[in-house]
């Protein structure tokens, strides 16, 4: 394999992922932050979030020289061939993603270019954005040096990153040129997957159109569930009946509180918007989004049902990332799960194994507990808001003996309710 020089601009969850990973696959790699900070959190080995694996990567291939941080842009479009653009594209009010990041660098390797280069969009961008990469660089390129724009959208996810990104499905490449598809199918060639050659625009949309039909899934086996609930049905039969189905497949199919997280609610609402902008009213996603408020408040008023007012109570919380195995609040389920009981004049405990310091600044009048059982000391009822593996594993006798009731409501459907019945425990989960 031959090995090529990487540059890639933004250290966060898919640039870092990104950068460790062609490393490991034997690239020579600058990352590139203009946080100094976080620079420096990097260079002495550490990693600014929690990630599995992730720190262990970073150090390795700091060790054996092929990964450098900098946060001089202008160091990673000198030394590499290819530049990969993995800034951030927050959401704006209006839902439209913020890509004054991308343009910024788009600009930056534009001035700076003296030499045939490949810019590739990895971050999640609307389509078209291309063109304005594209746009942008031609005329901030006063050597008039040439270049090709590609995109080679990321589909990682928090907590499985690196395997995901190692082992993933398919790798999709939208190019303009052969130059530019040769140089990104070399990169890729020690990863053995389906390789999508495509245009630009298409690429972009491979990327959107992902995850809205896995949003989707979620919003359809939640309707279902909702569904079951009415008609005395249970959810996860449903699910794993129509998932044995080839053309379904059972991932994705997990009832709950709903998605959360920095992914499908900022890239679903970008959707919708690009979608108006070029003159579709994208009501399905709509939709999507819609039923996957409508869970949360659902499992509020679930969780209000079984204890009549809430007003002084307390409930206890078990999880609060948006997921298991990342230590990522944005977007959570349990933000407005939480605002939501505490409207409603509940007092509340919660714990979870790694989120706590950033749920800290985001919840107020939380107390914060160092495991499960501080948790459920005193509490009117047990809520479980994220599958940590930690909460499967209960000591659930102790748990009950520690509760005020013996209620829990499980937003995950992590434990089976015919043996929570004979614990003792009245026990409700989702559509179930
Ligand atoms: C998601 C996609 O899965 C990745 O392919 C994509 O690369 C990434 O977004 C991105 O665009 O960067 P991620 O947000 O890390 O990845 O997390 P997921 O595992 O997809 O979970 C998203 C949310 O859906 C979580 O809140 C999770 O609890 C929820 N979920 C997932 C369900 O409620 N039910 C399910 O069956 C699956």
């Amino acid at each position: 394999m031959k090995s090529i020089n990487i540059g890639i601009i933004g250290a966060g969850y898919v640039g870092l992922t990104t950068a460790a990973c062609f490393a490991h696959l034997g690239h020579n790699v600058i990352c590139v932050d203009n946080d100094e900070n976080k620079i420096k959190i990097l260079l002495s080995g550490k990693i600014p979030f929690y990630e599995p694996g992730l720190d262990k990567l970073v150090i390795e291939n700091i060790t054996q020289g092929r990964l450098q941080f900098t946060t001089q842009t202008q160091k990673a479009v000198k030394e590499s061939l290819v530049l990969f653009i993995a800034v951030g594209t927050p959401p704006k009010e209006s839902g439209e993603p913020d890509l004054s990041y991308v343009e910024n660098v788009a600009q930056e390797i534009g001035s700076v270019l003296n030499d045939y280069r490949v810019i590739v969009e990895k971050s999640t961008v609307p389509v078209k954005t291309g063109d304005w990469i594209k746009e942008t660089i031609t005329r901030y390129n006063k050597s008039k040096a040439p270049f090709d724009v590609a995109s080679n959208p990321e589909f990682l996810r928090e907590g499985s990153a690196i395997n995901d990104f190692l082992n993933p499905d398919r790798i999709v490449i939208g190019v303009e040129s052969d130059r530019a598809k040769e140089i990104l199918l070399q990169i890729y060639e020690p990863i053995n997957a389906p390789k999508i050659i495509t245009d630009i625009k298409s690429a972009e949309l491979i990327k959107h159109a992902s995850n809205a039909f896995l949003a989707m899934k979620i919003s359809f086996i939640n309707s279902i569930s909702i569904i079951c609930e009415l008609a005395g049905a249970s959810v996860d039969k449903v699910a794993q009946g129509i998932g044995l189905d080839k053309r379904i497949g059972p991932a994705f199919l997990n009832a709950g509180v709903g998605y959360g997280g920095f992914c499908f609610p900022k890239d679903l609402k970008a959707f919708i918007k690009i979608a108006e902008e070029l003159g579709y009213d994208y009501r399905l996603l709509k939709e999507v989004e819609r039923i996957n408020e409508e869970q949360k408040q659902r499992f509020v008023k679930k969780i209000e049902g079984l204890l009549w007012n809430l007003r002084g109570k307390q409930i206890g919380i078990l999880g609060l990332a948006f997921k298991p195995n990342t230590d990522d609040m944005r977007f959570a389920p349990s933000i407005d799960i939480i605002n939501e009981l505490q409207a409603r004049g509940a007092k509340i405990k919660a714990y979870d194994p790694y989120a706590m310091n950033n749920a800290k600044k985001i919840l107020k009048d939380v107390t914060y507990c160092n495991d499960p059982y501080e948790v459920a000391k005193n509490s009117e009822a047990l809520v479980i808001i994220t599958e940590w593996d930690e909460f499967r594993n209960l000591d659930l006798m102790r748990i009950k003996e520690l509760l005020k009731l013996p209620i829990i409501v499980d937003g995950r459907n992590i434990f089976d309710p015919p043996k929570m019945a004979e614990l003792g425990f009245i026990y409700r989960s989702v559509g179930r």
